[in-house]
């Protein structure tokens, strides 16, 4: 069965019909923002919102989210809410406000310096602090705060929790809630979860997993994963789990730890890329005064050291010194969409990654042709889909990486089905990607060589790889996510 969002809004009405729908995460789906032309509302970089917003616009329902735009708050109601999408509104928008010393603490605190280093396990070490702990608490009440007050004379609520910055805020739901309303709670995770061993590095260990074991079903990208944190739970708080059932027992209740894929709406992708205004903009980018060139790369990122965006440069440089033949012939388009800039670890990087861009373009260049194009910023969809079509490859190669879904939008948007994806055996969405040329980032050798490989590939082969590739991700797109997420949670309602 091919899943649309109209499949999953019959699930959800047939499902959760009584139920009031809250979604909530950090990270909010629509941001206002000042422009010197007025208010602009602009979307964030990052699959989260990418995968959610589809689902709230076919449901409705309401999104908790922090408000992070600089013209959010002249923007929403007396209640802190705003309708979106702007244009065609089709669901509520609820914004949590902090303070800049809020945000530091929680975002580029506790979230981003503790918990994504520590997860994530990349040699960057997590800083255990106990001012980012207390932020953290802080502001998990505060999102607690905004969803009870949404839950104000309801019976019955689905409430769907988001990723790392939200751990302890189910635990504080539910202690809030009056005890006749009846919760479902749910979480999904979306980036990896460390081994036990490396989790319980963690000082506050214990209350992070209590404040998720407040919910009924969490979901993980893969089911290394939730053994992890089957693990994690064992050990840290001695619970009584089942690693087959996948099942915790804690305190007289039974939570599910399931795995759920999230992937891409495939057929709006699909349809974007081959309008009009994509065919221009491939065009421009093959004109002689951008990139007329004979090969093609491309890379997108949140700029971040899990992206592995360092190794794929020096990749690149290694393949051209191994293989000479492809200097002035080959340029690699890299979008970097800065991110958390006003971490240490993130300001370190981007300038690395910027001399590094440097050093090799200076050894390499040749007249007008340079091999690195580095552009900072988040490309719009029309530019960005021009060039997946244009690209011979893309390259995904993080070092670590819950799912990336970068990997899966280049598929679908790849509809003349003939572009390469290289991607990294350490990206989630590997396990997927069957006919995907697979590497390891810190193999200089082995990737150069699949650069290589990619561009010397026959037609028939690329066109074959492609067509599997984009089977496997139509099938499993985003609307499949959802259904089988929500169908989980929905078993819990009776
Ligand atoms: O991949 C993890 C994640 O937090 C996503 O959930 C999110 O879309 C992305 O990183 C972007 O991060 P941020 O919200 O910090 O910009």
């Amino acid at each position: 069965m091919l899943y649309t969002a109209k499949e999953v809004q019959k699930l959800v009405k047939s499902k959760l019909g009584g139920y009031k729908f809250i979604i909530v995460s950090n990270r909010e789906p629509y941001i206002h923002m000042h422009t010197p032309s007025g208010v602009r509302v602009k979307t964030p970089a990052g699959g989260l919102t990418a995968a959610l917003d589809p689902l709230m616009q076919a449901c409705g329902g309401t999104w908790v989210a922090g408000g992070s735009g600089d013209a959010d708050r002249e923007n929403v109601d007396k209640k802190d809410r705003c309708r979106v999408p702007p244009g065609k509104p089709r669901y509520i928008l609820k914004r949590v406000w902090m303070s800049k010393e809020e945000v530091d603490k929680f975002y580029f605190g506790f979230s981003n310096q503790t918990l994504w280093p520590l997860c994530h396990n990349v040699f960057k070490e997590p800083i255990f602090k106990r001012s980012f702990w207390d932020g953290y608490k802080h502001s998990n009440a505060l999102y607690a705060e905004a969803v009870g007050k949404e839950l104000k004379g309801v019976k019955e609520a689905f409430i769907w929790f988001h990723d790392y910055h939200l751990a302890l805020a189910p635990k504080m739901v539910r202690n809030g809630a009056p005890n006749k309303q009846k919760l479902v709670l749910a979480h999904f995770w979306h980036i990896p979860w460390p081994t036990w061993n490396t989790f319980m590095l963690l000082p506050w260990a214990e209350e992070v997993l209590e404040g998720m074991l407040a919910n009924d079903l969490i979901g993980f990208h893969l089911h290394p994963y939730c053994i992890n944190f089957l693990a994690s739970v064992e050990n840290v708080l001695g619970a009584k789990v089942d690693y087959k059932a996948l099942t915790v027992r804690y305190r007289g209740r039974t939570i599910q730890v399931k795995p759920f894929p999230i992937s891409v709406d495939f057929a709006t992708i699909d349809k974007l890329a081959r309008r009009p205004e994509v065919r221009r903009e491939m065009k421009r980018v093959r004109a002689p005064q951008y990139i007329p060139y004979k090969y093609i790369g491309v890379g997108v990122d949140r700029i971040d050291y899990t992206k592995g965006i360092i190794q794929r440069f020096r990749a690149i440089d290694r393949f051209l010194e191994k293989y000479p033949k492809y200097q002035n012939k080959f340029v690699f388009v890299e979008a970097g969409a800065p991110s958390r800039t006003r971490i240490p670890a993130y300001m370190k990087l981007n300038e690395e990654i910027s001399e590094l861009v440097d050093e090799i373009n200076w050894k390499y260049m040749r007249g007008y042709w340079k091999p690195i194009i580095y552009i900072k910023e988040k490309l719009d969809s029309d530019k960005l889909f021009a060039l997946y079509r244009t690209a011979n490859v893309c390259i995904v190669s993080p070092v670590q990486d819950g799912m990336n879904l970068v990997t899966k939008e280049f598929i679908s948007a790849n509809v003349d089905r003939s572009g390469v994806l290289i991607v990294s055996k350490f990206a989630g969405a590997t396990e997927e990607l069957k006919d995907a040329i697979v590497v390891n980032p810190y193999d200089v050798e082995g990737f150069a060589d699949a650069i290589m490989d990619s561009l010397e590939m026959p037609l028939k082969e690329r066109q074959k790889r492609m067509k599997n590739l984009r089977a496997a991700v139509r099938k499993n797109n985003v609307f499949k996510w959802l259904a089988d997420f929500i169908s989980e949670a929905a078993k819990l309602t009776s």
